[in-house]
C-alpha cells in the first residue's frame, strides 16, 4: 500500500493502490474540492505530485484538456480524481485556494 505524505501539513497515510487520489484523501478527512465529483470536469481537485508522480496512472486526454484550461498549473500538477495510485509513495502538494471548499 503505497504511502501519501501531504504537504504543507506534513501529514501522511497509507492508501488502497488501484483508488483515485481523490477518493484516498477524501478518506483521509481532507478537505479537497471536487466540485464535479470526478469527471475531469471542475478543475477543482487540481494538486501538485512533488515526488512519485510515475507511480501514478498516466494522464489521459480528458485531465490533459482540463490541465490546459486551468490557470497556474505546471509540469507537477494532476486532477486527484484522475490520478490513480500506484504501489509506490507520493508526496502531495495541497494547493490552497483549491481545497476546503
Ligand atoms: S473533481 Fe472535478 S476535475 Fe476532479
Amino acid at each position: 500500500m503505497p504511502m501519501i505524505t501531504l504537504t504543507p501539513s506534513g501529514k501522511s497515510f497509507e492508501a488502497a493502490s488501484g483508488a483515485s487520489l481523490l477518493s484516498a484523501l477524501l478518506a483521509a478527512g481532507e478537505p479537497i474540492a471536487h466540485k464535479c465529483d470526478g469527471k475531469a470536469e471542475c478543475g477543482s481537485c487540481h494538486i501538485f505530485v512533488q515526488e512519485g508522480r510515475k507511480s501514478l496512472s498516466k494522464i489521459q486526454r480528458t485531465e490533459n484538456e482540463k490541465l490546459d484550461s486551468i490557470v497556474g498549473v505546471g509540469s507537477k500538477s494532476r486532477l486527484a480524481c484522475q490520478a490513480i495510485l500506484g504501489t509506490e509513495d507520493i508526496t502531495v502538494e495541497l494547493l490552497g485556494f483549491a481545497s476546503g471548499r
